[in-house]
């Protein structure tokens, strides 16, 4: 069996520096580097590193940023065989500013990522009798989305949904076809309309979140820790305590682990444990996909 990643894959452009501009001012960076990244391809490429088949659908350019981002994901172990190149299009590329604190602005130019349509629902249809989850996030066109999760959902697999990059408004529709859905503070406020800062205010958003008609809305609230609730249950679990250098792709860690634990049948408790464990993880390294951990290194830091 398999998890499948919808979604996006972009090439990341990312500088430091010791603290975040402000509007209209030329800051001074420190470092450059590229790395491969795209929420998408980030997800699919820490499941892969935790051990689990892991299936990619998405679409690059016909440039060697798309070259390196294929590469990347097959060294990873990621099955690329169901990306398309899109001509006449460039990869997607996240343009990262990260400061001394690890906090981050990401501004993505989706390119071939806006690319995917209807066909990439067709490639989807053959791959879902070998899946027990399928991933997605909201770096592709929504109506794709959409119909991504009604497939999923009528094969009966676990559909999990990052509402990553934040929209104020999901359509009413996709709510009550996803089982997890795993917003940030700054998604979840957007997306319920109050500010979301800790377990109080996590708590009211996951009731609105369950109301819409999820089955589980869990809360990422950074270094406070996460938020879950079904209608049965809810629970905090506090951060494991790190020192971030780069937050960027944690909350992809975080949904990674959550999947690879619930691949293995895990109580929905340990399977956010695995997530909050994932991404503190990431936190500790630089860079996207260069910061994601291997099962070794998770589970060893689940024992500490
Ligand atoms: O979640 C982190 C990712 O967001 C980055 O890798 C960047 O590509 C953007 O998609």
């Amino acid at each position: 069996m398999t998890i499948i990643v919808f979604g996006s894959i972009n090439i990341d452009l990312v500088t430091t520096t010791p603290r975040l501009p402000i509007a209209g001012e030329t800051l001074l960076g420190e470092t450059f580097f590229k790395t491969p990244g795209g929420k998408g391809a980030n997800q699919a490429v820490a499941l892969a590193k935790l051990g689990i088949p892991t299936h990619m659908i998405g679409r690059i350019g016909a440039d060697s940023f798309g070259e390196e981002l294929i590469e990347n994901l097959q060294v990873s172990g990621v099955q690329t065989n169901n990306i398309l190149i899109t001509e006449n299009v460039s990869s997607g590329v996240a343009i990262i500013t990260v400061d001394h604190s690890g906090e981050n602005h990401i501004v993505v130019i989706p390119g071939a990522n806006a690319q995917v349509n209807q066909d990439d629902i067709e490639r989807l249809t053959h791959l879902l009798p070998e899946a027990t989850a399928i991933l997605l996030q909201l770096e592709i066109p929504i109506d794709v989305v959409v119909k991504a999760a009604k497939s999923a959902r009528k094969a009966n697999i676990t559909v999990i949904l990052d509402p990553a990059p934040a929209q104020s408004q999901l359509p009413d529709e996709l709510y009550p076809l996803i089982d997890i859905i795993t917003p940030n503070e700054i998604e979840a406020s957007q997306l319920v309309g109050f500010p979301v800062n800790g377990e109080e205010t996590a708590a009211k958003a996951a009731t609105i979140l369950l109301q819409r008609g999820v089955k589980c809305a869990v809360i990422k609230l950074g270094a406070k820790g996460v938020y879950c609730a079904t209608t049965d249950q809810n629970f905090f679990i506090p951060a494991f305590p790190v020192q971030a250098v780069d937050t960027v792709a944690a909350g992809d860690a975080f949904n990674a682990g959550l999947a690879a634990a619930l691949f293995h049948k895990l109580p929905l408790r340990e399977a956010v444990i695995w997530g909050a464990a994932a991404g503190a993880l990431a936190t500790t390294k630089l860079g996207a996909q260069s910061s994601l951990p291997d099962r070794m290194t998770l589970e060893k830091f689940l024992l500490m």
